[in-house]
């Protein structure tokens, strides 16, 4: 059709997309317009803010590297990670759920440990961390031979993908389910961090004064065949940003029981499995930032 104003973008753009063959991307891309376009009326946005924009999303692609994942970090900060989660997970959006945002920093690769394995490879000082988490079916029953997946930063706040100080992969491991459905690992406590602050997404937080921080938290991706892949976080209850988490993760279901033994902590959890496809996502980076 011939546009005669700008009443007549949206119709005009729509009426273009009817060749789609796919059904769904038919749906995803003229839901996508009709709400772009409905924001930009809403807002008047200005040919200025248009320009800004598009400079955004550029930087975003630019920022990201083998060792860091703008996109997804700024996607954290919106809040469209956690709702995409909760959404997908918890019986479709309808209950609690242990699943959580996958963040940015997952990697494959880590190394297999037997349970009750160190996972540092590289000294690593801070207070001791035993965990020990059990995997269950709806029913309560154990799940056995679950690959489980756990990566964390380090208690100055670093995973070592961003510190070239600590050695490849460490504080990362994948550990299987025993018959009880139990897997267990030794490390240190992690400490909440900063997010990076030098892209798009910390010129995000800065214009809404909103601090960087995560709070402190221990990444899972349980997987096995037969059972909906759960990535999911767990974090400390003592950290003071519980509330304000920059990339939204907290949800209640996953505040954990960090119990002081001398020096050292214990922690226990459980992770209940939905049936359901068993896929492994797509490791948001792949290397470990170079040494300067
Ligand atoms: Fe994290």
């Amino acid at each position: 059709m011939l546009i005669e104003t700008q009443d007549d973008v949206t119709r005009a753009v729509l009426d273009e997309m009817h060749r789609t063959p796919d059904a769904r991307t038919k749906e995803l891309l003229a839901s996508l317009v009709r709400h772009l376009h409905a924001f930009i009326r809403e807002t008047r946005l200005t040919e200025k803010e248009f320009q800004e924009t598009i400079g955004i999303i550029n930087a975003i692609g630019q920022k990201t590297t083998p060792s860091h994942n703008e996109a997804m970090l700024i996607a954290g900060a919106l809040g469209v990670s956690n709702l995409v989660c909760l959404m997908n997970n918890g019986r479709k959006g309808t209950r609690p759920t242990q699943a959580n945002n996958l963040g940015p920093f997952f990697r494959e690769g880590a190394p297999h440990y037997e349970n009750g394995a160190s996972l540092l490879r590289s000294p690593t000082p801070g207070p001791k961390l035993s965990f020990k988490g059990y995997v269950k079916d709806l029913d309560g029953k154990p799940v056995a031979g679950a690959v489980v997946d756990v990566w964390h930063s380090s208690p100055v706040g670093l995973y070592e993908n961003q510190d070239p100080a600590q050695a490849e992969m460490n504080l990362r491991g994948k550990l299987t389910t025993e018959a009880d459905g139990s897997f267990s690992f030794q490390t240190v406590k992690p400490a909440g961090y900063p997010v990076p602050t030098d892209g798009p997404t910390g010129a995000l937080l800065r214009a809404q004064k909103r601090h960087n921080f995560r709070p402190a938290h221990l990444h899972f991706l349980v997987h096995k065949p037969g059972y909906k892949t759960m990535a999911s976080q767990v974090y400390d209850p003592a950290d003071p940003r519980l509330e304000t988490d920059s990339q939204f993760g907290v949800t209640r279901a996953l505040i954990g029981d960090f119990v002081k033994d001398g020096d050292a902590y214990r922690f226990e959890f459980t992770f209940v499995l939905e049936p359901g496809e068993s896929w492994r996502p797509r490791a948001p980076i792949t290397h470990k930032v170079a040494a300067a």
